[in-house]
């Protein structure tokens, strides 16, 4: 403990190993007791303050309370302010307070604390990267590619910042040709927090659409042997362990068949409603904004997002949600959207994957003329008039519409069969 001690708090150090003590065994209050009595005479000891901050948040983890949570950041701020915080413990606890002040929510303090660990170490660029990516967190994308270019200029094959800028580039320039090389290069670096699935995602995705796709298959299986994706097709990022995993179902194999078949003997009055939305002066489809075209004019009108209702659209389309209300396995789905989807002739959607296999996207076919078609990894299906195909869209999917019409669909998102009750509930929104 040599290196976190300071000239002062060596004299004490007993009394402060003896406090640790407490703190590792889980003795939290008689670990706080400890902190503060030793507080009450040595106000300015760098490692009492850490202990009492680290203290409390156990305290507050334990109770789940932010009352605690945010004294203990007010805590460990302290320890950054104290005028004789040795180096070490200075970094400890700027770190610990970062990550706290991010996960209650204040990310703008988060970067206010990377910049204060910098001003003290401006010649550490790991420090960087971290605001780097606290910049991100918080949506802070310019300043963030910042913080990232000036690793590169002190130190050009940084793997992690490379990686960052590279997704920055990709993801927010929307410039996959640039974001290759940094993104290739920060992957082959190996530094600590380079293979990531977001990476090899993008890095994939950016070689797909500039015409490599060779070598965008071979990242991705390089992924999926590192264990970042589920398997080189099926590569979505937020996963639920042991699902069944298969591009294309049957009705019978979701247990939702006779959902479906509710659906389907509705059509007519589905497209009606679809269809009374298309106006472009009194309906409210919204153009696809996830930046998954290449080409073409498509357009979506959501019902249900997230698990919960638009009321709002719903109000216009009344007899298609009635008919939704009845099945809570698709209305609940946390992790999906129902809507309507209008492609125009000269659509390509590029190969992509949604974000979870925790859904099975079924496609309700409304207005389908000749022309458009889905691949899902290997297999191309199209679309039938009162027909559903299903799909799970965790696996690599591209839509191309060649036709000289318009084509509705309702798509549906069902929780995965497999998902139990409580699963439901727990899984975070998507
Ligand atoms: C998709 O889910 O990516 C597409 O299949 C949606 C659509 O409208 O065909
Ligand atoms: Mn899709």
């Amino acid at each position: 403990k040599y290196s976190i001690t300071s000239k002062a708090d060596y004299k004490i150090s007993k009394k402060l190993d003896t406090a640790d003590t407490f703190f590792e065994k889980g003795q939290l209050d008689e670990a706080q007791k400890h902190y503060e009595s030793i507080l009450a005479k040595y106000p300015d000891s760098p490692r009492a303050m850490y202990g009492k901050a680290e203290t409390l948040n156990k305290l507050a983890e334990l109770r789940q309370s932010n009352p605690v949570l945010e004294e203990s950041i007010e805590t460990m701020s302290r320890v950054l302010q104290l005028p004789d915080t040795p180096d070490e413990l200075f970094i400890a606890a700027g770190r610990k307070l970062a990550d706290r002040q991010q996960f209650r929510g204040w990310g703008g303090k988060a970067v206010g604390t990377w910049k204060q660990i910098i001003q003290r170490f401006p010649d550490r660029l790991e420090f960087q990267n971290q605001l780097g990516v606290s910049y991100l967190m918080i949506g802070q994308n310019e300043k963030a590619r910042n913080a990232f270019k000036t690793v590169l200029e002190k130190s050009p094959s940084d793997g992690f910042a490379q990686v960052h800028l590279g997704f920055i580039i990709k993801t927010g320039d929307n410039n996959p040709q640039a974001a290759i090389p940094l993104l290739r290069a920060g992957i082959e670096s190996g530094a600590t927090g380079t293979i990531d699935g977001r990476f090899f995602f993008h890095l994939g995705d950016a070689l797909q659409r500039t015409n490599q796709s060779d070598e965008a298959y071979r990242i991705y299986s390089l992924g999926a042997e590192k264990g970042l994706f589920l398997s080189t097709y099926q590569r979505s990022l937020y996963n639920s362990e042991g699902l069944t995993g298969r591009p294309w179902w049957k009705p019978e194999q979701t247990g939702y068949a006779h959902y479906l078949k509710l659906l389907e003997d509705n059509w007519q009055t589905i497209r009606e409603e679809g269809l009374s939305q298309l106006d472009p002066k009194t309906g409210a489809f919204i153009p696809e904004e996830e930046n998954l075209r290449e080409k073409g004019d498509w357009k979506q009108f959501t019902l249900y997002q997230r698990g919960r209702k638009n009321e709002n659209n719903c109000a216009k389309v009344p007899k298609t949600c009635a008919l939704l209300d009845r099945i809570p396995d698709a209305t609940s789905c946390k992790r999906g959207q129902i809507k309507f989807s209008v492609m125009h002739p000269g659509v390509h959607v590029w190969p992509h994957c949604g974000p979870t296999n925790c859904r099975i996207r079924a496609h309700l076919g409304l207005v389908v003329p000749p022309g458009p078609k889905i691949r899902v990894t290997n297999e191309t299906r199209e679309w039938l008039e009162g027909k559903f195909i299903i799909f799970d869209d965790s696996f690599e999917h591209e839509v191309w519409h060649d036709g000289k019409d318009l084509r509705l669909v309702l798509i549906i998102d069902f929780w995965h069969p497999e998902l139990t009750e409580q699963q439901r509930r727990n899984l975070s929104p998507i």
